[in-house]
């Protein structure tokens, strides 16, 4: 049984063939990182625009790139929820048609359990129960997750997203959009330990994040408590050590979460996804501390982490269950 998905909740259009067996036959992911740049973040019209423009060749080329034909589609799936609303639309009209016009049943999954699916394809075997991180830009999210489609939400951020926050440093410290992988870079030749940055609700159980302190002590520690506009980003040293301490408290603060969820559950496996987890030292973090308590880690390889229409293989697992979407499925912009 062959699947074509479909994913346009952000900034990225993405298309992907793939099997019930879990087999990626192809996963096209068209950017729109250049036309957000000089925003220094995502417009949301200019991102449904390039949707529309972007989704039927990107559509085209999942299908050439798995070497089927769109006849050969037994279902189509779509992230319906959650995102930018202008932005899900695209996705979720197109989908509609593609059922319609194929007489094959739609499947709508949400965005933010694909990303801890993603974890589940990759590992070629079943990972649940797991606890879930679940940490973008958009999201920072940990979910006791019974099943692939059973996730409890343990608790989330109060303010900022993870993502978020790496955006904005990277913009305070003048690294350009997108901030994360920049700020991942700078942080390369950084001493974590320049800074001593604040690490939100460290000193308790509570499951739940929050990344605007942190925003703010950079800021002070950039250019002291009278910040005035137009005031240049710091450079050399200071900002490679402003970088890697900033990296450092939040991906402490990741990984203690993500213990504190595991002895809360009990359980001995953990999946992570979303952007931020392309992060190097986030995973090195992640794999220290499952060694240490003997818990298994399934992180996705990159190109699985960020937003991808892959990842909503997890149509498979409703799709044997016969649960489909009904023909007034509607784009849900609130995380459900
Ligand atoms: O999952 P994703 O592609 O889109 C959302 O659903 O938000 O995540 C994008 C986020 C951005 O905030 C980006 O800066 C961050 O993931 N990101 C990273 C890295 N790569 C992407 N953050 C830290 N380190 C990275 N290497
Ligand atoms: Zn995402």
């Amino acid at each position: 049984m062959l699947f074509l998905a479909l994913e346009s909740s952000c900034d990225e259009t993405s298309a992907a063939v793939f099997n019930s067996d879990l087999q990626i036959l192809s996963n096209v992911v068209a950017s729109q990182t250049e036309l957000h740049a000089r925003f220094g973040g995502v417009v949301p019209e200019i991102a449904s625009r390039a949707h529309v423009r972007n989704l039927l060749p990107v559509v085209e080329e999942a299908l050439e790139r798995a070497n089927i034909a769109l006849n050969q589609i037994g279902c189509v799936a779509v992230h319906n929820t959650p995102g930018l609303v202008g932005a899900l639309l695209i996705s979720v009209s197109a989908a509609k048609m593609f059922a319609l016009a194929l007489g094959v049943p739609l499947v709508a999954v949400n965005h933010v359990h694909s990303h801890i699916y993603a974890a589940r394809i990759a590992a070629g075997r079943d990972i649940f129960p797991c606890v879930g991180l679940v940490v973008s830009g958009g999201h920072t999210s940990l979910f006791q997750c019974d099943s692939a489609l059973s996730l409890n939400l343990l608790g989330g951020t109060r303010d900022d997203a993870a993502g978020e926050a790496f955006d904005k440093v990277a913009a305070m410290l003048g690294l350009g959009f997108p901030g994360g992988p920049a700020l991942e870079r700078e942080a390369r030749n950084g001493n974590p330990k320049a800074f001593a940055f604040p690490r939100s609700f460290a000193d308790n159980e509570r499951l739940e994040f929050s990344f605007s302190g942190v925003k703010t002590s950079v800021l002070y520690a950039c250019h002291g408590f009278n910040v005035s506009k137009g005031t240049p980003p710091p450079s050399g040293q200071k900002r490679a050590d402003l970088a890697a301490s900033f990296q450092e408290a939040v991906v402490d603060v990741l990984a203690l979460k993500c213990l504190q969820a595991l002895r809360k559950s009990k359980f001995k496996r953990l999946a992570v996804g979303g952007g931020v987890s392309a992060n190097l030292r986030l995973r090195q973090k992640l794999e220290e501390m499952a060694a240490k308590e003997d818990v298994e880690l399934f992180i996705p390889p990159l190109n699985l982490c960020t937003d991808n229409a892959a990842m909503a293989a997890l149509a498979v697992e409703k799709w044997k269950l016969g649960e489909f979407a009904a023909d007034d499925l509607d784009a849900e912009p609130n995380f459900a």
